[in-house]
């Protein structure tokens, strides 16, 4: 039934109204929400209306290739999910699904340090398909240490550091919320949940939790998320730390939550092999620049010692033809996918892929650029 459903999704727009309509409204605004007055979450959007597309005629479209070099691996589409904290709590094991849905789909998927389940719960639950792993720096560096080497065993390629995040930004929806893991059964939140009988059925099957951290110590009852970032990551992190990170792991790594050329170019020196332009999602410092307004300046910073992965505000197969145009590798998508979950779990993470495929294939014919990754600026006319 969910599958009719989710065919009558047309554009990723469809897939949030549907999300909105099957999750207790506390959960869908701590999906949908930013930081602060939410300017940079809508900036991240409203931005890729600063360029317009300049369509090529007479070029034989016939064949197109959406395909994209991510990291060293080869990937069906130049796309990769974004690493989002407590997939588990919009569908029952959500991280899973989403990995599988990447994984069908051909493009990587990025677990978050705050999934709700454990990096080796997901790595068994969905064996194929390339998979990173998203690490905060934590004040506890043996337990960071011991994500890393658990990562590493449980088959992770990738390591994602977010550096965005050394305190958690302002969500005043949240607050007014009080959105906490496990949810608190005030009144509202009980009201809200009754009202979303389909979405109660599988909570009540999957406990919600922060899967990697089961065995720590500081992790117990009731907690916001603020909270939970305060006690266990480590706002003094600089360059020296990360550094150290990097050199444990061993294996490839890129940064997320970069912004400013200067700060691309440290990561470039320490090593990574992508650097996320992100402003994760207009969901910590408001007023910060938008992601894909940040990127020209990066890309130009970095050229070709290591990839551009631009992150925040994609909605659209146009927006990721822009990125590319704008020197982007590939771009993440965080609440589009979100979406699709909470839509209708694996079938709706696939059903956002396949708006993005088709949206992409159509875009790459009517503006007669058939091959995706020779998209350059004489796509783009600036408004
Ligand atoms: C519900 C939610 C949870 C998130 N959790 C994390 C996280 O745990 N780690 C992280 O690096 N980024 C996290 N992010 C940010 C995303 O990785 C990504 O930067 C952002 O969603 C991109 O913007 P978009 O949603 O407009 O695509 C989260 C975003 C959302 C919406």
């Amino acid at each position: 039934m969910s599958t009719n459903r989710l065919d009558r999704a047309y554009s990723i727009a469809d897939l949030r109204k549907q999300a909105r309509r099957r999750l207790p409204r506390a959960i869908f605004e701590f999906i949908d929400g930013g930081a602060g007055g939410e300017t940079t979450l809508a900036e991240n959007c409203s931005d890729f209306g600063r360029w317009r597309l300049v369509p090529r005629v007479g070029v034989d479209v016939g064949r197109r290739d959406l395909s994209a070099m991510i990291v060293g691996v080869p990937a069906a589409l130049p796309l990769l999910l974004a690493p989002t904290g407590l997939a588990g709590l919009y569908s029952p094991q959500g991280e899973a699904k989403a990995a599988r849905a990447a994984a069908a789909a051909g493009i990587p998927f990025c677990l978050s340090t705050n999934s709700v389940a454990s990096l080796e719960e997901v790595a068994a639950q969905a064996p194929g398909g390339d998979k990173w792993f998203q690490l905060y720096m934590l004040k506890d560096r043996p337990l960071m240490w011991a994500l890393l080497d658990r990562a590493r065993g449980a088959g992770y390629r990738v390591l994602c550091l977010t550096l965005d995040l050394a305190v958690q930004g302002r969500r005043e929806r949240d607050m007014r919320n009080a959105f906490t893991v496990p949810l608190r059964p005030r009144l509202r939140t009980v009201l809200e949940v009754a009202a979303r009988p389909a979405w109660l059925a599988g909570f009540l099957r999957a406990p919600v939790r922060f899967g990697n951290f089961e065995q720590h110590a500081g992790v117990s009852g009731f907690m916001n998320i603020a909270q939970h970032v305060a006690s266990l990551f480590d706002p003094t992190a600089d360059w020296t730390a990360i550094r150290e990170v990097v050199e444990r792991w061993g294996g490839p790594f890129v940064v997320k939550g970069v912004l400013s050329p200067d700060d691309a170019l440290r990561a470039v020196e320490l090593g990574a092999r992508a650097v996320i332009v992100s402003n994760h999602g207009g969901r910590q410092l408001d007023q910060s620049v938008s992601a894909v307004a940040a990127l020209p300046a990066v890309v130009a910073a970095v050229g070709s010692r290591a990839q551009i992965i631009l992150d925040g505000g994609v909605r659209r197969g146009v927006d990721l033809i822009k990125a590319r145009a704008l020197g982007a590798d590939a771009c993440m998508i965080g609440r589009p996918f979100l979406w699709g979950l909470s839509a209708g779990g694996e079938d709706g993470v696939a059903r956002a892929l396949a708006i993005f495929r088709d949206e992409l294939d159509n875009g790459l014919a009517l503006v007669g650029a058939p091959i995706y990754a020779e998209l350059d600026e004489t796509n783009l006319a600036c408004r």
